[in-house]
């Protein structure tokens, strides 16, 4: 990550007198861990849905989805970005995911 920044900064400045002010940008952290659990959708959603983006795509989903907006958002990835994700393991990991990032977290 930090190399990134470099690049953009150096390429800024490579960008001529107009860009001469060094501009620092803040990318998003990377590497965002899936919260864990005890759930055992908790190990197929390690295996199965941080492989192309980190688990940060789950932070910002709304608190108050519901079950279904979760199982359509596993289907999708499958369906849309051929995600490796087996049928068998879908329940599961819908599951985790609305207990741990939607609508059925427990009360805090
Ligand atoms: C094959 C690669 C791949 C896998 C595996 C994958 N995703 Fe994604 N996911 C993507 C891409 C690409 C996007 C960005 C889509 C966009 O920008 O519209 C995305 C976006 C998301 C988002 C952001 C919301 C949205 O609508 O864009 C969430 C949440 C998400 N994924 C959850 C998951 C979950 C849960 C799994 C595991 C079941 C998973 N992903 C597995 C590729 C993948």
């Amino acid at each position: 990550m930090k190399h990134r920044l470099l690049a953009i900064a150096a390429a800024l400045l490579l960008a001529g007198p107009a860009f001469a002010v060094t501009k620092t940008i803040e990318l998003p952290a990377d590497g965002v861990q899936l919260t864990p659990s005890s759930l055992p959708g908790y190990a197929k959603a390690k295996a199965d849905c941080v492989a192309c983006h980190s688990a940060e795509y789950m932070l910002y989903q709304p608190p108050t989805a519901p079950r279904g907006y979760w199982e359509l958002m596993v289907k999708r990835m499958k369906a849309v970005f051929n995600g490796p994700i087996p049928d068998a393991d879908m329940p599961d990991i819908v599951d985790y995911l609305v207990k741990t990032y939607g609508n059925e977290q427990p009360k805090k």
